[in-house]
C-alpha cells in the first residue's frame, strides 16, 4: 500500500472514532459534537431524503438498540494493532535487544483486558425485577432532588429506587445506573461498574505499553542509523543538519504502518486516559455519570444538586449526597451494596 492510501485510511479511522465518541457519549455540548451537528445541518439539504432516513435509521440502530457492531469494531481494531505489533514491531524490538519479558507484557495485558471485557459484557448490571426491586428500594436514600420518592418507571411500572434509571436501549431499569455503553453492549450499573473501571484502565495500559515499546523501537532505529548527526544539502548547496521534521519524514517513509499505529495508540491512550480519570473521579466522589450530567443543568448554571445548594458558595464535589468518604465510596463500587447492608447517610 502506498503512503497516501494508508494516510487516508488512518485519517478516516481517527475521524470516525472521534465522531463516534462524540455521538455515543451523547453530550452534545462538546465542541466536536457541536461541529458535527453544524456539519450535518449544512450537508443535509444536499442529500436525498431516502439516504438521510437510511443514515438516521442506521444511527438509531447503532446507538439506540442493542447490537454487536461496536463489539466487532473493537475486536477488529485490536486484531489490526496486535497484528501489526506482532508482525513488525516485535521482531524489530527483539533485534534491538528489548527483553522478552517486556515484549510479553502486551499479551498479558490483552488476556487481562479480554477477561474484563467479557465480564463487562456478560454480567448483569443490576437489573430491577418485580421480585427484587422492593428490596433495592432500601439501598439508597432519596435525595429528593434528582431522585424523588414514589416515582414509577413509566415502562416497567416499578417504583424507582434512588439512583436507578430506565435504560431505553436495553428496556429495563438498572440499579445505580451509570450509562449504557455501546462498546460493551451493556448498561453500566451497580454490579458491573467495577469491571468497567478495571476494563478502562486495562485498555489504557495496553495502548500505553504498546505505544512505549513502539516509540522506543523507532527511537532506537533513529539512533542506529545515525540520523541525528546526518546532514543534507539544501537548494543553495549548503550542508544543513537533519532536523526533527526531517527525521519524522524519514520515519514516516521507512515505517509507515508502525508510525500510523503509534499515532492511533497515542490518540486512544489520551482519549481513554481522560475518560478513565473522569470515571475514577466519579467513583471517588460517589456519583454516577447519570447524576453528573443530570446535575449540570439543575436549577441554575452554577449550582450542583449535590452541593449544599447555595449559589454563593463554590461547589464542592466531596460534599455530594451519596459521598461517604473516599475509601467507602470505592468499596461501594467493588462490593456493591446489598439491601441487607443498608447505610444511613
Ligand atoms: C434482580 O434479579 C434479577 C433476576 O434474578 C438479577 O439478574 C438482577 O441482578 C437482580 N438485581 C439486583 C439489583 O440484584
Ligand atoms: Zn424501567
Ligand atoms: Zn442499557
Amino acid at each position: 500500500m502506498d503512503f497516501l492510501t494508508l494516510f487516508g485510511i488512518y485519517v478516516a479511522v481517527v475521524l470516525t472514532c472521534i465522531a463516534l465518541v462524540c455521538k455515543y457519549s451523547g453530550h452534545q455540548q462538546t465542541l466536536l459534537g457541536l461541529l458535527l451537528d453544524k456539519f450535518t445541518g449544512i450537508v443535509s439539504p444536499w442529500i436525498p431524503q431516502c439516504i438521510q432516513s437510511f443514515c438516521y435509521r442506521s444511527m438509531h440502530r447503532l446507538f439506540h438498540q442493542r447490537n454487536n457492531f461496536f463489539l466487532f469494531l473493537h475486536l477488529l481494531l485490536e486484531v489490526v494493532v496486535y497484528g501489526e505489533f506482532s508482525y513488525e514491531v516485535f521482531g524489530f524490538c527483539l533485534d534491538m535487544g528489548t527483553s522478552s519479558i517486556s515484549l510479553s507484557i502486551p499479551y498479558v495485558l490483552l488476556a487481562v483486558k479480554s477477561y474484563l471485557f467479557y465480564l463487562c459484557c456478560s454480567r448483569d448490571p443490576g437489573t430491577l425485577t418485580k421480585a427484587n426491586h422492593t428490596a433495592q428500594l432500601k439501598v439508597y436514600q432519596y435525595d429528593e432532588k434528582l431522585f424523588q420518592q414514589g416515582v414509577r418507571c413509566s415502562t416497567c411500572q416499578l417504583l424507582k429506587p434512588a439512583r436507578s434509571k430506565h435504560c431505553r436501549v436495553c428496556n429495563r431499569c438498572v440499579q445505580r445506573f451509570d450509562h449504557h455503553c455501546v462498546w460493551v453492549n451493556n448498561c453500566i450499573g451497580a454490579q458491573n461498574t467495577r469491571y468497567f473501571l478495571l476494563y478502562l484502565l486495562s485498555v489504557c495500559a495496553m495502548a500505553g505499553d504498546i505505544a512505549v515499546l513502539t516509540a522506543d523501537m523507532l527511537l532506537q532505529a533513529v539512533l542506529r542509523t545515525g540520523l541525528l548527526h546526518a546532514h543534507y544539502i539544501d537548494e543553495q548547496g549548503e550542508q544543513q543538519p537533519a532536523g526533527p521534521i526531517f527525521i519524522i519524514q524519514h520515519l514516516f517513509l521507512t515505517f509507515p504502518r508502525i508510525v500510523f499505529m503509534l499515532g492511533f495508540l497515542v490518540f486512544v491512550f489520551f482519549l481513554l486516559a481522560g475518560y478513565s480519570m473522569f470515571h475514577i473521579y466519579l467513583a471517588l466522589i460517589n456519583q454516577t455519570s447519570n447524576e453528573w450530567f443530570k446535575g449540570k443543568g439543575h436549577n441554575c448554571q452554577h449550582c450542583h444538586p449535590y452541593s449544599a445548594h447555595n449559589c454563593r458558595t463554590s461547589y464542592n464535589p466531596f460534599r455530594g449526597f451519596y459521598h461517604r468518604g473516599i475509601l467507602i465510596n470505592l468499596g461501594e463500587i467493588f462490593w456493591p451494596l446489598c439491601p441487607a447492608q443498608k447505610k444511613e447517610n
